[in-house]
């Protein structure tokens, strides 16, 4: 039967994606840049059988729920129709982190499901067109394909798909995730895309992104980290008051989205304060109450001595990663 494991890492957006032009394609409002994260990733193996009658998912060992074994299934028949089979397939993902944090384990998951996928089922896809498949999946998925730093552009005639602005070698920034215990999103980052247009800041901020991403890209091919933390950091600044703004249409008791937890907060005003003291550190935060550190390498041991005071008292915990690679196969069998 033919088999084949792959692993992908989640990406962080540094120019997030908020909105989307397209629904049923997953084709973003806006462009974004994001870096991989080598601390966490899926382990995926996908093994396409002709003696299954369904898809099978497990998850970190256990069935997946059939909303997110239907995601997967809908996926698969992309990949069938392209590999011309209708054999149904077993799938074993494994993540290295928690899901519902704020680290995208959809991202990563539907990434390494691409890869092994279509690598078992004989298919020998070039990054763009894996790209481009894995969006299908989840919009930001596409991103976790190239190695390093990656841009995604909305492409107006139709086919969107991440490339590589630089490799995980060209910078080795320091990127600590602080993740609190999980909880359940209320709002999925696919409702918040739906509800982005809502917000009286939408426009506004598409207005400024082409600045943004301009900004972010050359400071991170120049290297030049205090552009690339202040601009990040305002740019998730900027997607937040989008989403505490909007409206959602199914939960007609929020006045908008707080992906925050009290604990994300106090880390906020905590990297201001250590900022202010000369630790140069700069946050992001994507759909969830996690928050990432971005830093050079030279401030990593400072600030994990900055941490180790809070994080007792927040229960928070730390997932350390420098940029990292793209998706990539680990073994496959005919
Ligand atoms: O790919 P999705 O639908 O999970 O959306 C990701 C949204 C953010 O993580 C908040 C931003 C981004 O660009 O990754």
């Amino acid at each position: 039967m033919p088999v084949a494991t792959a692993l992908a890492h989640p990406n962080l957006a540094l120019v997030k994606y908020w909105g989307q032009r397209d629904v049923a394609l997953q084709l973003p409002m806006n462009d974004s840049i994001s870096v991989n994260l080598s601390g966490a990733s899926t382990l995926t193996s996908v093994t396409w059988d002709d003696a299954l009658e369904s898809d099978q998912l497990e998850i970190n060992g256990a069935p997946a729920t059939p909303q997110t074994a239907l995601r997967v299934s809908r996926h698969l028949d992309h990949i069938r129709t392209l590999a011309g089979t209708k054999v149904r397939a077993r799938v074993l993902s494994q993540n290295s982190f928690p899901s519902g944090i704020g680290i995208a384990s959809s991202a990563s998951g539907f990434a390494a499901l691409t890869l092994a996928a279509a690598h078992a089922a004989g298919l020998r896809l070039d990054s763009r067109t894996l790209s481009s498949m894995a969006r299908m999946g989840s919009g930001s998925a596409c991103r976790s394909i190239p190695d390093g730093f990656a841009e995604w552009s909305t492409s107006p005639d139709g086919d969107s798909y991440a490339h590589q602005l630089v490799p995980q070698d060209h910078w080795e920034l320091s990127i600590i995730t602080v993740h609190f215990s999980p909880q359940p999103k209320a709002i999925s980052s696919l409702e918040g895309h739906r509800a982005a247009p809502s917000s009286p800041f939408f426009e506004t901020r598409l207005q400024h992104l082409s600045l943004t991403l301009e900004t972010v890209r050359r400071s991170i091919l120049e290297r030049d980290f205090r552009t690339l933390g202040m601009t990040a950091e305002r740019e998730a600044l900027s997607l937040h008051s989008v989403a505490m703004s909007s409206q959602v249409p199914d939960h007609p008791h929020l006045s908008g989205i707080y992906y925050w937890q009290p604990e994300t907060l106090a880390l906020i005003h905590a990297v201001q304060k250590w900022r202010a003291e000369g630790l140069e550190i700069y946050f992001t935060l994507d759909a969830g109450p996690a928050i990432h550190l971005l830093s050079e390498m030279s401030s990593r041991t400072p600030l994990l001595d900055a941490l180790n005071d809070v994080l007792p008292l927040l229960d928070g915990k730390l997932i350390l990663s420098t940029p990292g690679k793209g998706a990539r196969l680990i073994a496959d069998s005919e």
